[in-house]
């Protein structure tokens, strides 16, 4: 089952970011599957290692089109951002390490990390973007 559904209350006006958006809960759901079929760890791995490079992506993407507008939530959004991205390295670090595992703890964080995030945060700049043409 998946662990969460994107649904049309998570957009935030910006078809580039929605798409983004859908393939992180794409990828989420993607970890929680191996999780459920008690995938071996070299599975987990490369899900987890694709669900935090897509993230990178993701936020230097937001991060870019901030900066050309000059939107600005900047500076919040940026520090949300480093501070989830830190999280995840720590994370994957200490998984790689054997020091930690992928369980229903982390994907719940993971979850409400990001419906958090996008419902808030990122639901905030639609408007901004919308009135400087970006839709
Ligand atoms: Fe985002």
């Amino acid at each position: 089952m998946a662990l969460i559904t994107w649904s049309s209350s998570m957009s935030v006006k910006v078809k580039e970011f929605d798409e983004h958006h859908q393939k992180l809960v794409k990828l989420l759901n993607n970890m929680h599957d191996a999780v459920e079929a008690k995938k071996g760890n070299d599975v987990i791995e490369k899900v987890l290692n694709e669900l935090i490079s897509y993230t990178r992506y993701h936020f230097a993407a937001e991060e870019k089109m901030f900066d050309t507008h000059k939107y600005p939530g900047t500076p919040k959004q940026k520090q949300a951002h480093a501070d989830f991205t830190k999280k995840l390295l720590d994370f994957q670090a200490k998984f790689k390490s054997g020091n930690a595992i992928v369980d229903i703890l982390l994907m719940n964080f993971l979850k409400s990390w990001l419906t958090t995030h996008i419902m808030g945060d990122d639901k905030q700049y639609g408007p901004f973007f919308n009135s400087k043409g970006v839709s």
